[in-house]
């Protein structure tokens, strides 16, 4: 992709970059205040301690009870995390022995792949399929298959799925019944559109289920590294064993602006949300008047598309980023289940998604 992006430069093409998922809005001004802030404080220069986190774990534990009526402790039930990117790879080795099963959906984002490797984990792969909305059919999965880990990530990436709480319910009936632990990879919790807003996995029940929040697409973070785990008492204690062997929390600064940020009201949110919304709203419409099949997505921030003249993704990728200068992400990249689709990611102003889309269309 990047060798058919410096073709296209060379051509003298101005690049629409949409392959890249990460937040192109600012965090809100209070955030970055009160990290200038903590700054200046030398109190922050330590390294911090467990319970130097207090305020964060209190700040998340008020949000998910205030946005989805949970209740948990937050000195056992909620953690810390420098994204939850990082809070994955780690809760994976604290809470699996190597060559245990790992259920992973195919699509996903790539990095759980790295992260089942990392932890040297049997990854069996639930197809997430169009004709389902892109849920998986656990009742499709074998009896004999005993999952140590189920990992869902609703809305989704790639394929921008949202799940209701009664799937989210059966997902937890389904784990608990195997003892298996549901890991559900919640960023996209506040980036929703409309009246749609997303449930917690942790309104199924705190046992036997941990949420990783992050800050990174919700405010507009992405950069400060920062989440946090929340859920299963026991799971949240083997994350902190490993992390405590790993690294330091986040910079205490990082954590006063996340609990701050985390205290907002609702509304900063959803006006974050908003502007991808609009985005939405201009490229849809853009993709269907050149002939592309795509359906509108509740939440998230990509639109996921199949791909037109059932061209392969990755084909299909490179010559629209050579030739148009459009660059967007191949679904295979997100698995074999990914094929025949592209994401793209909505972080471009209404205008420039449209000409992207005008562009697309002068492909043969
Ligand atoms: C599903 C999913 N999980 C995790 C992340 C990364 O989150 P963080 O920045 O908190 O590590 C992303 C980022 O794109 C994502 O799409």
């Amino acid at each position: 992709m990047d060798a058919a992006k410096s073709r296209a430069r060379g051509r003298g093409l101005g690049i629409i970059d949409l392959s890249i998922g990460s937040s192109d809005l600012n965090p809100p001004e209070a955030v970055l205040d009160t990290l200038r802030a903590a700054t200046h404080d030398p109190a922050t220069y330590r390294y911090p301690l467990f319970s130097d986190t207090l305020p964060l774990r209190d700040a998340a534990a008020a949000y998910l009870h205030r946005r989805f009526g949970v209740s948990l402790n937050a000195d056992t039930e909620v953690l810390p995390l420098i994204g939850a990117q990082e809070g994955l790879a780690h809760l994976l080795l604290a809470v699996t022995d190597p060559q245990d099963t790992l259920l992973l959906p195919d699509p996903c984002y790539p990095p759980y792949f790295g992260a089942a490797a990392v932890a040297g984990l049997n990854v069996v792969t639930l197809p997430l399929l169009p004709e389902r909305g892109f849920l998986p059919d656990l009742s499709a999965v074998p009896n004999h298959v005993r999952p140590r880990v189920l990992l869902l990530n609703y809305p989704n990436n790639p394929t921008s799925a949202v799940a209701d709480a009664a799937f989210f319910r059966e997902a937890a009936a389904w784990c608990r019944a195997r003892g298996t632990l549901l890991i559900h990879d919640h960023p996209y919790a506040e980036l929703t559109f409309g009246d749609y807003h997303a449930p917690s996995a942790l309104e199924a029940g705190a046992e036997g289920v941990v949420e990783l929040h992050s800050l990174s697409k919700t405010h507009h973070m992405g950069g400060f590294r920062v989440g946090f785990a929340a859920g299963d008492a026991g799971a949240i204690a083997a994350l902190a064993r490993v992390k405590g062997a790993v690294d330091f929390h986040p910079y205490l600064g990082i954590q006063r602006a996340a609990a701050l940020a985390l205290s907002l009201p609702s509304e900063v949110c959803r006006a974050g949300a908003a502007v991808f919304q609009e985005r939405r709203d201009a490229l849809l419409p853009a993709l269907r008047e050149i002939g592309w099949e795509v359906q509108t997505p509740q939440a998230s921030m990509y639109a996921w598309a199949r791909v037109p003249h059932l061209t392969d993704s990755v084909a299909f990728a490179v010559r629209a980023a050579e030739e148009t200068g459009v660059a967007v992400s191949p679904g295979r990249a997100f698995g074999r289940l990914g094929e025949g689709f592209v994401r793209f990611a909505l972080v471009q102003p209404p205008e420039v998604l449209r000409e992207a889309a005008a562009r697309l269309g002068g492909l043969s």
